[in-house]
């Protein structure tokens, strides 16, 4: 049986979530997997927070505080944050837990017992006057390979690729502004090149990947793989189970996509069925889908399914990766140094969540990098929702309340409009469950308010109001169907707006239960119209 496993980037928890955390990684993959709840599929949503590596104990030390305060701190807050925008996980985790430092030890383990893991003694940036050495991010520069300056010691923002610090031109101590010098240390590397042809075999059969993801690995693998490093010198982190490794940690991006695993094994244990994450990962036929941001693409398409490929277990590897591009904010770059963001909690102070969730997915960076901005969210709040979709049900309910006491019988026989309207909504629903299935979220969107358009049209020209004086059964007909358009919108759009799509599915006589995809389709003699009240205000 199909199963699927859906997962998005872990958020590091250095700091709060923004806007672009939101649209890059995990409002995709919550649409998506409430488009699978609607269409009756197994699936488990996991995640969890990153909370190791430089970002976190660079947070600490400028705040003052410890890695565990701030991961704690910010652990909470991002759990508040998704409760808040209406996030279902069947888990949230974090890294620093006991199970996942256990299994991060073991994946490591194993590797190196097969022979994939080499021991290497290099030169690594130190900063004398801090005394350490400057891992990943405690390091930045002028990109080796397209110049720009402000790259990081583990990845360029600028260009996205790997970075081997000790190439960064002109590096800089991030905790003293030194110039730091080159010492030798000893490190554990994972042995990409013997995975290549394995890799490529994966790799061939995944041709309906997104351009840009498999564009980004076939140039990865024709540049020729090198072996990656996978440890690091701190003291925060998943330490290397070895004897004489004091100081050593896993590098915080060969274990944190072990956090998929660990999180399914948190969560088996607490529904009381240790072993039920098996029947996700251990599955051939389980599709595993990581939404990510383009920055994460390497990591997920390389570098994990090697470290799964060669582990004591059948682990299933990435089904599909729909990496997303980057969500700007009034035109500039999202930036948490430079407090250029809409923090979510701050969001949700003054409005309802799910406008959020709207104007993220109908303005979702798919296949470019969008923009949010207060005009574009007042715009889509205001017209799509409040002036197509709001009032929409506001005419035909209210309407149906006042002259047919709430209850709309289905016509013996329909006139040829209604035929029509009745066959584009089933038209729709199809295009719409198929932007759905392959991430098109924006596209979707799109369809269904075109269709609440096309319900105002009909009502429109209907005019039941001038109707109803002459054929009550017309203006009831016109009404009838109308509410049919209605209560398609209210599952098609429920992935995106669960609550607004549940009142609405009230409203329409669709009951309360849990709605189901087919739903649209459904027709009963009679519908009850009920507990009419204002969509959106
Ligand atoms: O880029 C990031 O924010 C990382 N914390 C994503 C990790 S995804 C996975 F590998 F855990
Ligand atoms: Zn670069």
């Amino acid at each position: 049986m199909k199963r699927y496993l859906v997962t998005s980037a872990l958020p590091y928890a250095n700091g709060k979530l923004h806007i672009g955390h939101i649209a890059g990684s995990n409002l995709p993959a919550d649409i998506f997997v409430k488009f699978l709840k609607l269409k009756g599929e197994d699936v488990i949503y996991i995640c969890g927070t990153d909370e190791h590596g430089a970002p976190i104990t660079i947070a600490a030390e400028q705040q003052n505080t410890t890695p565990v305060e701030i991961v704690k701190r910010y652990h909470d807050s991002m759990v508040r944050d998704f409760e808040g925008l209406g996030f279902e996980f069947e888990n949230f985790s974090g890294t620093a837990r006991p199970v996942h430092h256990k299994l991060a030890q073991e994946f490591f383990t194993n590797l190196l017992k097969k022979g994939f893991i080499n021991t290497d003694t290099t030169n690594q940036w130190y900063d004398e006057k801090a005394d350490r050495f400057l891992a990943d991010r405690y390091v930045e520069g002028i990109c080796p390979y397209c110049g720009e300056d402000g790259a990081r010691g583990d990845q360029c923002d600028a260009c996205g690729k790997l970075i081997d610090a000790v190439n960064l031109i002109d590096p800089k101590s991030k905790i003293t502004g030194n110039t730091p010098i080159l010492r030798e240390t000893k490190h554990w590397y994972l042995d990409l090149l013997r995975f290549e042809n394995d890799l490529w075999v994966w790799l061939e059969s995944k041709t309906y990947w997104k351009e840009n993801v498999r564009n980004f690995i076939l140039s990865w693998l024709d540049d020729g793989l090198i072996q990656r490093s996978i440890t690091r010198d701190l003291k925060w982190g998943v330490p290397v189970p070895l004897p004489n490794a004091e100081g050593k940690v896993l590098y915080v991006w060969f274990e944190a996509p072990i956090g998929y695993i660990s999180s399914t094994i948190e969560w088996s244990e607490q529904i009381g069925k240790p072993d039920k994450w098996k029947e996700y990962w251990l599955n051939p036929d389980t599709r595993m889908i990581h939404f990510l941001g383009k920055d994460n693409i390497p990591f997920h398409t390389i570098i994990w399914p090697a470290v799964l490929m060669q582990q004591d277990k059948p682990y299933v590897l990435p089904y599909d990766v729909p990496a997303n591009e980057y969500l700007n904010l009034e035109g500039q770059k999202i930036s948490t140094s430079r407090n250029w963001a809409v923090w979510v909690e701050d969001f949700l102070k003054y409005f309802d969540g799910e406008l959020l969730r709207y104007t993220l997915a109908a303005n979702a960076p798919e296949t470019k990098d969008s923009d949010f901005s207060w005009k574009d969210f007042q715009n889509r709040v205001n017209k799509d929702l409040a002036d197509v979709l709001g009032n929409l049900a506001n005419r035909i309910l209210r309407f149906s309340e006042k002259h047919f006491n709430s209850k709309l019988s289905t016509p013996r026989t329909y006139t040829e409009s209604t035929r029509q309207l009745l066959e584009f909504i089933g038209a729709q629903g199809e295009k719409i469950e198929l932007c759905y299935s392959t991430y098109k979220v924006r596209k979707a969107v799109n369809l269904i308010i075109d269709m609440a358009r096309e319900g105002n049209r009909f009502f429109d020209e209907a005019e039941p109001w001038k109707r109803i004086k002459t054929d009550r059964a017309a203006a009831e007909e016109s009404l009838w169907v109308c509410a049919r358009v209605l209560q398609a919108v209210s599952v098609f759009l429920y992935p995106v707006m669960p609550k607004h799509m549940t009142t609405l599915r009230k409203m329409v006589g669709l009951g309360d239960e849990r709605p189901v995809w087919d739903d649209f389709r459904k027709d009963t003699p009679e519908y009850v119209i009920s507990d009419v009240k204002v969509l959106f205000l």
